[in-house]
């Protein structure tokens, strides 16, 4: 398989059709990014890159990394974390509050903001500075210190973080948070803010391509049987209220981001991120979506 061919074929078919969206302005810092941008990189699992546009372009990856925090904590199954936070898709926006009081306390899963508060949580409880330990640990599984944290992001960020500090406070309030909402806000923002070009986080993705081992880092990241779960997770949940329609476009495990990041691994073969800013009213890149459809037309086969 040529993925240089196929890739550039997919780049360009999307840059014809230049369907559009709309930039994320929630977060005002990130509504000044350049809307036209659009890259997309592919990694082998023998490390080989096939990148097209503006694959080497840092972006703010948003909730992309809460795949990575995920991956940080998720070690233990069957540990108290997985009482916290459930496995079922929400069908619901990704930072919605109402279904978290139906279901005392405990998110849907890992990626709605509610869920990805917990882990963030847990993530506290465990590290003196969890920053750091985030950024250590997306550059060690990415083969190289790629990671920076964008501070004008992160700032925008917490100025307008109502929801997700209410979403904190509901947590607390059913004994499902043990740290400082605060405090745990500022490392959630942190991991949120971090930048990374789709190369990068294309390699940080290899590991759950590869049975949780990472080439880079040399070690196994999660468990074979984490690593297929974490898969199973991004598939039905990794796209929030659009989950269904990506497992039906596209059919790979994936996880989108507000910056209009989206990173996605077919087992086995490689993980791909693509990024373009402009998103749907879902909250994902109407660019990156549509490359991956392609992508897996032509390729004529995806999970299924
Ligand atoms: O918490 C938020 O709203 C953002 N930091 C992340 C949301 C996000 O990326 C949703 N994904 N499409």
């Amino acid at each position: 398989m040529d993925y240089q061919q196929l890739i550039e074929e997919v780049y360009h078919e999307v840059k014809s059709a230049n369907p559009s969206g709309k930039v994320a302005d929630y977060i005002p810092e990130l509504a000044s990014v350049d809307p036209n941008q659009f890259g997309m990189a592919l990694v082998d699992l023998e490390g080989n890159i096939f990148g097209v546009g503006d694959y080497q372009v840092p972006f703010s990856i948003q909730s992309i990394s809460k795949v990575h925090t995920l991956a940080m904590v998720a070690h233990v199954f069957k540990s108290k974390l997985w009482s916290r936070v459930n496995v079922e898709p929400s069908g619901n926006p990704f930072n919605s509050i109402a279904q978290l009081e139906f279901e005392n306390g405990i998110p849907r899963n890992p990626f709605i903001n509610a869920g990805a508060l917990v882990i963030t949580d847990a993530l506290t409880s465990k590290f003196d500075n969890p920053i750091e330990e985030v950024s250590k640990f997306i550059n060690e599984i990415s083969g190289k210190e790629c990671v920076q944290i964008n501070q004008e992001v992160m700032d925008s960020e917490l100025k307008h973080s109502e929801r997700n500090t209410a979403l904190g406070y509901f947590l607390k309030a059913y004994q499902n948070f043990d740290n400082k909402v605060e405090d745990v806000l500022k490392i959630y923002v942190a991991h949120c803010a971090m930048e990374m070009c789709c190369v990068d986080l294309a390699r940080s993705f290899s590991f759950l391509a590869n049975d949780g081992y990472s080439i880079y880092a040399k070690r196994e990241i999660v468990t074979e049987s984490m690593a297929r779960r974490i898969n199973a997770l991004m598939l039905t949940c990794g796209f929030y209220d659009e989950a269904g329609e990506f497992a039906f476009r596209v059919g790979l495990p994936g996880k989108s981001g507000v910056g209009g990041g989206v990173a996605a691994v077919m087992p086995h073969k490689f993980s791909i991120a693509v990024w373009s800013p402009e998103l749907n009213e879902k909250g994902n890149s109407v660019k990156a979506i549509m490359a991956l459809e392609l992508l897996t037309d032509k390729l004529k086969f995806s999970l299924f």
